[in-house]
């Protein structure tokens, strides 16, 4: 028999890596996409409904055609300077589409949803590292979406039946180690694509926001995470609820921050190639240090990090990029 698993966002960069992963391991992914961010040559595991998460009579339709098991909710706007531009945007796509997906799954009875939150919810931590208690204060609008978005979940959960895993990713990076999907933003606003884009001749300078930050080396620290360990993270969630666990929130970080200076030099290690840097004031709304506590996702999914070391991450990601890693 078998299972589908509606996999809303699907064509984007995280779902189209985990609908990989479902595939191979005998899940159907029904990516259901309005192909805006993401591209439908990315959805090569299982059928692809091309649709609007704001829609919820055809995701209703969705739902009831393809009775999938669960629902893995990646389809939202993410980039923070974005949300802080133009929130009617974030609000409507993160907080309404979300209400929409809840609202088909409540009128067709699909009851378990894994749903794509971020370490943005936390804003600028108190402590590090940031444990699922660290207090959830979001400093931009793309934050706050999904903070409302995870409570909305927790509300439609405790009134309808609904389970739930929410996972709060940390920073996104790398590609299929298979060389079959990547990284691939329009506009590119992400660290570790934008300095492949450079070495690769392809921008002329990466802009660094800010060297004059308290940290090792004055620029910021972020934990960065392999995309094909956050796609291996959401087949453990989906295993859990299957197995009847009870609702969740869990970060997903390796507990390593990496300064952007490292990241730089991986870069140029690996594939000996120069990254021309051009110094910025800081960008606005930046935390100078986030990485996971990652020790309850061990706990609770058995998840832990292993393609996130700095090389993994560069070697895989940057043929995407047509560099070569030598090293
Ligand atoms: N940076 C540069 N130059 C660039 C791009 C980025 O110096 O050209 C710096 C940023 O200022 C930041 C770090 O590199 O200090 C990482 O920036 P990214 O834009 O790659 O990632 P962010 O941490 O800002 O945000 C990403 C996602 C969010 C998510 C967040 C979680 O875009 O959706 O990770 O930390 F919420």
């Amino acid at each position: 028999m078998t299972i589908n698993i509606l996999v809303t966002g699907g064509a984007g960069y995280i779902g189209s890596h985990t609908a990989k992963l479902l595939s191979s391991r005998g899940f159907v992914p029904i990516v259901y996409d309005n192909l805006t961010t993401g591209h439908q040559s990315s959805v090569r595991w299982g059928p692809l409904v091309h649709g609007d998460i704001l829609d919820t009579d055809r995701l209703a339709g969705t739902m009831a055609e393809y009775e999938p098991k669960a629902v893995i909710h990646f389809a939202a706007s993410a980039y923070v300077g974005e949300s802080v531009e133009n929130p009617s945007k974030y609000y409507r796509n993160n907080v309404i589409g979300t209400q929409s997906l809840l609202d088909a799954c409540h009128r067709t009875n699909v009851g378990e949803i894994i749903f794509s939150s971020s370490c943005a919810t936390y804003g600028v931590p108190p402590v590090l590292p940031i444990t699922e208690t660290t207090p959830q204060n979001p400093i931009n609008p793309y934050g706050r979406t999904k903070l409302i978005a995870e409570q909305m979940l927790q509300d439609y959960a405790a009134a309808y039946g609904m389970r739930y895993v929410i996972l709060r990713y940390f920073n996104a990076c790398g590609a299929d180690p298979d060389g079959d999907l990547g990284e691939w933003h329009d506009p590119e606003t992400h660290l570790i694509p934008r300095a492949l884009l450079t070495a690769a001749g392809r921008i002329p300078h990466l802009p660094v926001f800010g060297n004059d930050y308290d940290t090792q080396d004055g620029t910021c620290i972020r934990d960065y995470i392999h995309v094909s360990d956050l796609a291996r993270a959401h087949v453990l969630a989906l295993d859990y609820l299957v197995r009847g666990g009870d609702d969740l929130a869990v970060n997903l970080g390796t507990g390593r921050g990496s300064s952007i200076r490292q990241i730089l030099e991986t870069i140029s290690r690996i594939t000996e190639r120069h990254v021309a840097i051009k110094l910025h004031s800081r960008r606005p709304g930046d935390p100078p240090a986030l990485y996971a506590d990652p020790t309850f996702a061990q706990q609770a999914l058995r998840f832990s990090a292993e393609y996130s070391d700095l090389d993994t991450i560069v070697r895989t990601a940057a043929p995407f990029f047509g560099l070569e890693a030598r090293v």
